[in-house]
């Protein structure tokens, strides 16, 4: 499996990972009162269905940044296409080079891509850019009991090691300087709706399966499909929203 058969097989899709618009909107619900404008940033943005739902619930000037030109492309589309793209800068950024003005937003935002970088460094290296008592909000796959089914472990020990319990990670971000004020759990149709339906949808008719690398990544995609409809209630997508503490 490649990194770019990965994004390859992602072109296109309405979504990079689990997640709806309706879970983006309840996290916004959640949130604490913010500035009347607040100065948002959209971090591993993807194609943009969660940067129009922030620019368009709360009218701050949000900057979405991604590392694939194609999501980058996506993105200013999306936001064209909702009306809000007078509110939205997309830029060509990596998470862990980021160049902004330090202590300068309101709100850091981050569905579904705070793996790439795994909770403990994604908290520490964005923490300077919040503005004092700013708040980030973000999805991160999630253990959701102390004690998961044997094969599911194993599947995510080679996926993805570090995942951890929500208390677990909520106890890593106090250690960082932060407060946990809230989180919930997304629906299982926000992995097989709004996620994996496309992804099966795109996998049966690309036309470059033959090559070794995209074969490789669609057996993978698969065995992830199949992981989660058996083991999909001792793991999910966490929504967590914290405060950046004095
Ligand atoms: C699982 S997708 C989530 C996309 C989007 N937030 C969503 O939920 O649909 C992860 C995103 O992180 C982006 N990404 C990967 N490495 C990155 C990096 N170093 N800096 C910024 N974005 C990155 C990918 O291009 C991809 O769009």
């Amino acid at each position: 499996m490649s990194i770019e058969a990965l994004f390859k097989l992602h072109e296109g899709l309405p979504r990079g990972g689990p997640g709806s618009n309706q879970s983006t909107s309840e996290a916004i619900r959640r949130l604490p009162a913010l500035p009347a404008a607040p100065r948002i940033l959209d971090i591993g943005c993807g194609p943009g269905q969660q940067t129009v739902v922030l620019a368009r619930e709360l009218h701050g000037r949000t900057t979405a940044i991604d590392v694939y030109p194609p999501f980058l492309e996506a993105c200013r589309t999306e936001a064209q296409r909702a009306g809000v793209d007078s509110l939205i800068e997309v830029r060509d950024l990596s998470m862990d080079a980021m160049d902004f003005e330090l202590e300068s937003f309101d709100l850091i935002w981050s569905e579904g891509a705070v793996f790439i970088l795994g909770v403990e460094a994604a908290l520490r290296l964005w923490r300077p850019f919040l503005k004092p008592g700013a708040i980030i909000a973000f999805t991160e796959a999630t253990w959701l009991t102390e004690d998961p089914p044997a094969e599911a472990k194993e599947y995510w020990a080679q996926g993805y090691p570090v995942m951890a319990t929500a208390e677990a990670n909520e106890a890593t971000a106090k250690t960082l300087g932060y407060e946990a004020l809230d989180r919930f759990i997304l629906p299982a149709s926000d992995w097989t709706d709004e996620y994996y339906a496309p992804l099966k949808e795109r996998m049966d008719q690309t036309s470059d399966s033959a090559d070794p690398d995209m074969a490789a990544t669609i057996a993978e995609a698969l065995r992830e499909i199949e992981i989660f409809e058996r083991y999909g209630d001792s793991y999910g997508y966490v929504f967590y929203i914290l405060r950046k503490s004095a």
